[in-house]
């Protein structure tokens, strides 16, 4: 046997129990384990049945996501599978905790299932740029039809045990002690029993025909660009036009093709790299500080977003406003939140009231005095904000964190106000805060190291994605998004309408354009930012004063129903607007530049170019702290295409000798902004990548 798969018998069940901490993930060691037990207990012929389960906090999770693009060892998992299905004796998988990916196939393949019923189920694979390769394709529609199988594998969400039960996946459910009660349903069964026989589904092909077909709508839009979904979709349909062997055969084939693509690659470094975010210098220095009760000050977008954010995470939270109306304001758009919940039947009445019950709301600071953190969230302004960090420092605990929610103003500067600026952490949501998962914890010089490990503990509660980000202006994320917006702004000058530059993104899997994005968020920000940054811009700097132009109209994005689109009629998504291409076509001639065409191609390898190379600087900086953090920022903060694998990976994949030949190219054109970092360089020339900085 293995050391990760035991087996025992109690009275004529064998137990083969899984052993692989932390979720018994289905290593090669594991495989071969379950096969070996699965012979020896099909051997004795004092054994029954056979029950397989899961020792620690959950059945397996699924195949082990580090042998992928290693020279996988056998048995390999199907082939596990088919073995538990062949098997002469019944055998009950018992599931708790999340029975994923292989794990619930492992549970397809056996002939009974019994869970828990606060177990979790689910085909996640599609979130590695995968599909369910041990064959849950084929399996899972047998049982449930093609609907509620795709609806598994293409969200990649788990269900609940009750849902899976109900559905016909699971046919007992338990509140005792799962292993008791599945060693009495093993000690019940009489037969075997495959998924693979079950016809069940096929009788009303027409659903199924229907199924597949509202699937693949969603696809096309939702999941444009994406191998696995597509794959998932052909999968699911030959398992209804094909005999059982062949559309294994096919799911095979498939998922080898999918696990061979830049795709999977760059999902599953993703998956890693979201998992590496939260491992950090500080938090393995020092444990957070008691996290009960939160301070919000400013109860604007951010502020009431970020309360929203503690309130579903169950902290309480005091809101501090400016005067009576701001903090009826304030509240007001908590309130709005879940309204919006109630309306769409999210949440009940009753529910929402339970929430507000851990809001108050209040003008007075010293309602702060006994909160354990707290986020400014007041207007982007320094002298406001030493304001209020002066207000705090008179009014907090020693023991408490304060935070801001600045997007590019200095930590330092703002600290500087209180009397205990190793006590002060940046803390950058996005917006909706409630919604976004990035969290940017900004650690300044000499910040305390359980301050920090507070703010990682406070992301951990609200299920956010953490990433540490070094004191300096914007950051990581909001540098960098600074970096490719001027590219833009060049490529417009040079010739590219915005359409042009969006619909490159948006081809590439962004969820939409630069353009389109700046409208959302308005573009008196940028503006604001653009005037403030005038007096010590470098004159040797090329400045596009096109956005400027829009503003100066009083266009300001989609709150304003006009930007670098029209929104007429409040329209959500804007229409190209021949104004704009005047006032772009007017700058071109006043500056007397001589335009060229830019194919999408390019106009992604130059912003992907200015991506990668103010990454480059942000980590040779130190503020990031390894390549990885970069893709995690800008897939969770900026949305950039996860199966894109974020701006370094891709630009691994791209080749960085490619990428740094490029930016040599734009160099001649412009060689201000276009100067390759030394970093890039020294990659190139050690024949390095990010990978390899990530490792070390
Ligand atoms: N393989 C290898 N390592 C895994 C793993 C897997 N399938 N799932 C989780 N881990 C590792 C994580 O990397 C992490 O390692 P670390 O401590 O070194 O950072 C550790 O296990 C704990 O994971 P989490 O921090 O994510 O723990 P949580 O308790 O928050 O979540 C979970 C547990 C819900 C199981 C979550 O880890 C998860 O979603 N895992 C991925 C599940 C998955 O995608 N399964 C399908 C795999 S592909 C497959 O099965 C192919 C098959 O069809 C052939
Ligand atoms: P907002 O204008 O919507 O809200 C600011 C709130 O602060 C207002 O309600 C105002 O009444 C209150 N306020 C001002 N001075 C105050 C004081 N002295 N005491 C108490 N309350 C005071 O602004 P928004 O968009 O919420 O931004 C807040 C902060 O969050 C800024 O620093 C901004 O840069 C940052 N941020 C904004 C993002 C966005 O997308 N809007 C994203 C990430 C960060």
């Amino acid at each position: 046997m293995s050391a990760q798969v035991t087996l025992s018998k109690v009275r004529s069940i064998a137990v083969i129990e899984v052993n692989n901490p932390p979720v018994n993930a289905l290593g090669h060691a594991v495989r071969k384990g379950l096969w070996d037990s699965i012979e020896a207990a099909e051997a004795d012929n004092t054994v029954k049945a056979i029950v397989v389960i899961g020792a620690g906090h959950t059945f397996p999770a699924g195949a082990d996501i580090k042998e992928f693009g290693t020279v996988m060892q056998q048995p390999h998992l199907p082939e596990v599978i088919d073995r538990i299905e062949n098997c002469k004796k019944p055998i009950v998988a018992a599931l708790h905790g999340t029975a994923l990916g292989g794990g619930f196939e492992v549970a397809l393949g056996s002939h009974y299932r019994i869970a828990s019923a606060d177990a979790r189920i689910g085909l996640p694979e599609v979130n590695l740029g995968l599909l369910p390769g041990a064959g849950g394709t084929q399996r899972m529609p047998r049982l449930c039809g093609a609907k509620l199988a795709l609806d598994v594998m293409l969200s990649g969400k788990p269900i609940s045990a009750t849902k899976a039960h109900s559905a016909g996946l699971i046919d007992s459910l338990t509140e005792d002690d799962l292993r008791v009660a599945a060693i009495k349903f093993a000690e019940d069964v009489q037969e075997v029993r495959r998924s693979r026989d079950e016809t069940k589904c096929m009788l009303n092909a027409e659903a199924y025909r229907d199924a597949v077909a509202e699937a693949k709508k969603m696809v096309s839009t939702r999941m444009r660009g994406q191998l696995a979904p597509t794959k998932i979709l052909e999968c699911v349909t030959a398992a209804l036009e094909k005999p059982f062997a062949e559309g294994r055969a096919f799911e095979r084939a498939s998922f080898f093709e999918c696990l061979s693509s830049k795709q999977s690659k760059g999902m599953i470094h993703a998956f890693f790299a979201e998992r590496a975010s939260a491992k950090v210098p500080e938090a393995s220095r020092a444990k957070p500080r008691k996290l009960e009760s939160l301070g919000v000050v400013g109860g604007g977008t951010m502020g009431a977003g970020i309360t929203v954010a503690a309130l579903d995470s169950g902290l309480p939270v005091t809101m501090i406003e400016r005067d009576a109306e701001s903090i009826a304001r304030g509240r007001a758009n908590v309130e709005k939140v879940y309204d919006r919940l109630v309306a769409k039947g999210r949440k009940t009445e009753n529910q929402k009231s339970a929430v507000m019950a851990l809001y108050s709301g209040s003008t007075d600071y010293n309602d702060l005095s006994n909160v354990d953190m707290v986020i400014e969230a007041v207007f982007e302004r320094l002298d406001v904000k030493r304001e209020v960090f002066e207000q705090l420092d008179k009014v907090m605990k020693p023991e408490a964190v304060l935070a801001s929610n600045t997007s590019y103003i200095d930590i330092d500067l703002i600290s500087s106000a209180t009397s205990r600026p190793s006590q002060v952490v940046g803390l950058h949501f996005f917006s909706p805060a409630n919604i976004m998962k990035l969290l940017e914890i900004v650690v300044p010089k000499g910040a305390a190291d359980d301050a920090v490990a507070t703010g990682f503990a406070l992301a951990k509660r609200m299920r956010k994605v953490p990433v540490r980000a070094g004191n300096s202006g914007g950051f990581i994320g909001n540098r960098i998004l600074g970096k490719y917006g001027i590219c833009a702004a060049h490529m417009m000058e040079d010739g590219a309408s915005p359409y042009d530059i969006d619909d490159a993104i948006f081809e590439f899997g962004y969820p939409m354009g630069i353009h389109a994005m700046y409208d959302l968020a308005g573009l008196d920000i940028g503006w604001d930012n653009r005037k403030a940054a005038a007096p010590t811009r470098d004159p040797a700097e090329r400045y596009v004063d096109i956005a400027d132009k829009i503003c100066e109209r009083g266009w300001f994005g989609q709150k304003t129903g006009r930007g670098f689109y029209r929104y007429p009629n409040g329209a959500r998504v804007g229409t190209p607007d021949p104004e704009v291409l005047e006032i772009i076509q007017a700058e071109r001639k006043q500056k007397g530049l001589t335009t060229k065409k830019f194919s999408k191609s390019e106009i992604i390898e130059r912003y992907l170019a200015a991506m990668v190379n103010e990454g480059c600087e942000v980590l040779r900086e130190g503020v990031a702290l390894k390549p990885s953090d970069i893709d995690v920022t800008s897939i969770f903060g900026y949305g950039f295409p996860r199966h894109r694998g974020g701006p370094m990976k891709y630009a691994d994949m791209y080749g960085l000798d490619k990428m740094l030949s490029n930016i040599q190219k734009y160099e001649q054109e412009d060689p201000v902004f276009w100067r390759p970092s030394p970093l890039l360089l020294e990659l190139v020339k050690t024949k390095r990548n990010f990978d390899d900085l990530n490792k070390g």
